[in-house]
């Protein structure tokens, strides 16, 4: 989770459009979708909220800190709002995403510097939005929960698109009220794209030269969307049973899904991993504490056995599968036993990757009014020991790749000339000498060397497959 910038695609227009993203690939996913439906309007790129006539902050509500960042956004934003105004050049702010839904009005209030509040159902309206900051009818907000609507109007297949990989959101929302966690209040509840909608984005992505789709939800593996034309009968299908029929479009020859819940892990995802050669073997399945005392304090709604039950019929199903995941310290109540049992967990599953936070007090979350906070130093030391154990594991995957030979998807060239970097089906970066018309292709590299963040290999010259 990091924060991005994404510029819009070169376009006849007179407007320009700086799109800042915070948060997660779903956000992501609709900063591009808001460049989109703004494309039309006239709005072309900046790279800069200095050249641009609306700037919008895709927000994150998830931990303190990533709100925060919005309001020193805001706050730098301010001056420059005032003197553009003073030049007779109007700069119209707007801010969209989890801090827009869970903050509403108050967000004004805070930062009059805001023109306009948009939540992550209603992007479809911002062209109305905009045009009526424009005409002057004073604030504008709109963060209801349609989020059906929002799909139709705003994931037209013919979406723009840069380079040979794609995020394309299926689900959206979040029924599992995790104790610690805004998302169900920011995104509503859990709902699915029809399948026939899903199919056709994907379809036009692969005209355009996309090789890799990930799939987006915020409970991903919760998928039900409505099966598609000619299989009504079968009223919705699974997440697996998706992939496999993604998996027939011609052009695509790599997928993946993010994020998973133990909860909703099926057999059939399962197995989908077993034969289906284009679903990638990696996969992320947060898990957040190895306690079952914790695990129960956070509504996770399973132990810590049967997680390791899943992840060990998954490595049946793909013996080369890897797995990642998130973790939360310092959750009320947190004992030195129970963090204990989380460095378990994690030495008991060996982890390719992770994402692993200090828990932060979210108001309105349930776990917020709980006694027993963790002092602050002392989860900051545990976070510490269990980013250490997490290091040495990616490091020791990493390692353990070389000598291998992997397929790589590259996607740019590389820091010096010659070189070309791309991505092994376990998401690690892999660069090596070879020509750019590589780029686009999926091309087989034996690796030579590994870091805790890259791995170094040469190309075979080895027949091209996607897993
Ligand atoms: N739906 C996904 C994750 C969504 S949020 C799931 O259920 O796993 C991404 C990650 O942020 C979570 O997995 C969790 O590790 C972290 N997170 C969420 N709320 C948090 C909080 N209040 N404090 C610290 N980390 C949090
Ligand atoms: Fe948040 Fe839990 Fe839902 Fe994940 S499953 S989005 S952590 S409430
Ligand atoms: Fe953040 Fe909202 Fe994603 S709170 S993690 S941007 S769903």
């Amino acid at each position: 989770m990091t924060d991005t910038t994404v510029t819009p695609a070169p376009q006849r227009g007179r407007k320009k459009l700086f799109i800042k993203t915070y948060g997660c690939q779903m956000n992501v996913y609709d900063s591009e979708r808001m460049r989109d439906v703004l494309t039309p309007l006239g709005y072309e790129p900046s790279d800069s909220p200095e050249g641009a006539d609306l700037v919008i902050l895709n927000t994150c509500h998830i931990r303190e800190k990533a709100a925060e960042k919005v309001y020193s956004e805001l706050g730098r934003l301010k001056p420059l709002k005032e003197e553009k105004a003073a030049s007779g050049a109007p700069m119209t702010v707007a801010v969209a995403g989890c801090v827009a839904q869970a903050g509403g009005p108050e967000i004004q209030r805070r930062a009059p510097v805001v023109d306009l509040v948009v939540g992550p159902q209603t992007y479809h309206k911002l062209p109305e939005l905009i045009a009526s900051v424009h005409r002057g009818r004073g604030e504008a907000l709109d963060t209801e929960f349609e989020v059906e609507e929002k799909f139709d109007a705003l994931a037209t297949p013919d979406r723009q698109i840069e380079g040979y990989t794609a995020f394309v959101t299926v689900q959206e929302g979040c029924d599992k009220f995790c104790t610690f966690c805004v998302v169900p209040y920011t995104r509503g509840a859990e709902w699915s794209r029809p399948v026939d909608q899903i199919v056709a984005e994907v379809r036009a992505l692969a005209a355009k030269g996309v090789r890799e789709v990930t799939l987006l939800g915020q409970n991903v593996n919760a998928f039900h969307g409505q099966a598609p034309s000619g299989h009504e009968a079968d009223g919705t299908w699974g997440l697996g049973r998706l992939v496999r029929h993604l998996a027939l479009i011609g052009g695509i020859e790599r997928i993946r899904f993010t994020t998973s819940h133990p909860k909703d892990m099926d057999e059939e995802l399962i197995e989908t991993f077993a034969d289906e050669a284009k679903l990638m073997p990696y996969f992320h399945l947060p898990v957040q504490s190895g306690s079952d005392r914790i695990l129960r304090a956070m509504n996770r709604k399973h132990s810590a056995e049967e997680y390791l039950a899943i992840i060990e019929r998954l490595r049946q199903a793909r013996p080369d599968i890897a797995i990642s995941g998130d973790f939360i310290v310092g959750f009320p109540g947190e004992t030195e036993g129970d963090f204990e049992a989380t460095m378990d967990l994690v030495r008991q599953v060996g982890y390719a990757a992770c994402f692993s936070f200090k828990y932060s007090r979210r108001p309105g979350t349930p776990a917020a009014s709980l006694g027993a906070q963790v002092d602050e130093a002392v989860a900051s030391e545990r976070l510490a020991r269990l980013q250490a154990l997490l290091g040495e594991q990616q490091e020791a995957f990493n390692r353990s790749m070389v000598g291998k030979a992997l397929p790589v998807l590259f996607e740019r060239t590389g820091r010096h000339d010659g070189q070309i970097s791309g991505r092994s089906p376990y998401l690690q970066a892999v660069h090596c000498d070879g020509p750019e018309s590589l780029i686009g292709q999926i091309a087989e590299v034996e690796i030579v060397s590994a870091s805790r963040n890259a791995l170094a290999g040469r190309l075979t010259g080895g027949k091209r497959s996607a897993a």
